[in-house]
């Protein structure tokens, strides 16, 4: 008796694992992906010797790209001046896939991005602890590092993702008094 209402219990938790998530493979215009970064312009990008036009036409047309892919990205661009609370806003009503995180954060040589890195890696673990988290190598290769981790079952040309935002935060006057404060300014 015993034995045999521990199989049905036994199958779901084999199904548990079975079923990883997130899923791989799925469908076209299914997954849900949140990617952050810095905006081109903020004083934090040209300290690190980027160009922020070529950065800004990269970022976008990579973000282009994984929508034209099958992906629904939304990107929150902001600078450590902002609130943390800001990418938390952002991550609000969606159920995310997938989280990824931009190389001018992730590769700078300055603290302040250091500790904004740790910050964002806890706020996507604690509001979307099943998502595929990622990194980028560079403005024009999250498409890259989304297909790696979440790949897509089935060429998307003809029902690519949906758009859900380009959203840049930026305040230039905090984001210079910050990086005066930081006294590289
Ligand atoms: C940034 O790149 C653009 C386009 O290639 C170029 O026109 C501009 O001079 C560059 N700016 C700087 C500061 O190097
Ligand atoms: C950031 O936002 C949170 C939540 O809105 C708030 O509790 C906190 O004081 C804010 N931090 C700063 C440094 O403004
Ligand atoms: C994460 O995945 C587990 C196992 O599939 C599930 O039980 C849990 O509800 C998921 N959590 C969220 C926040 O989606
Ligand atoms: C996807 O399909 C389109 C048109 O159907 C084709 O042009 C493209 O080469 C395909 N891409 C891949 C990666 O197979």
């Amino acid at each position: 008796m015993v034995v045999w209402n521990l199989i049905p219990l036994l199958a779901l938790v084999g199904n548990a694992f079975a079923t990883a998530y997130p899923p791989k493979n799925a469908a076209c215009a299914k997954l849900d992906i949140v990617f952050t970064g810095l905006p081109p312009y903020h004083p934090l990008v040209v300290q690190q010797g980027f160009n922020s036009s070529v950065i800004d036409a990269t970022l976008r047309a990579d973000a282009a790209n994984i929508i034209k892919a099958g992906y629904n990205l939304r990107v929150v661009l902001m600078g450590p001046e902002q609130n943390l609370s800001v990418l938390a806003g952002q991550m609000e009503g969606n159920h995310w896939d997938g989280t990824g995180i931009g190389y001018g954060v992730r590769g700078a040589h300055l603290p302040e991005l250091t500790i904004r890195l740790e910050d964002i890696i806890k706020l996507y673990h604690s509001r979307a602890p099943n998502a595929s988290l990622m990194f980028d190598y560079s403005s024009d290769s999250a498409l890259w590092a989304i297909k790696r981790r979440v790949p897509l079952a089935s060429n998307c040309t003809d029902s690519p993702g949906k758009d859900l935002g380009f959203n840049v935060f930026c305040d230039i006057y905090n984001a210079r008094l910050l990086k005066k404060q930081m006294s590289w300014g």
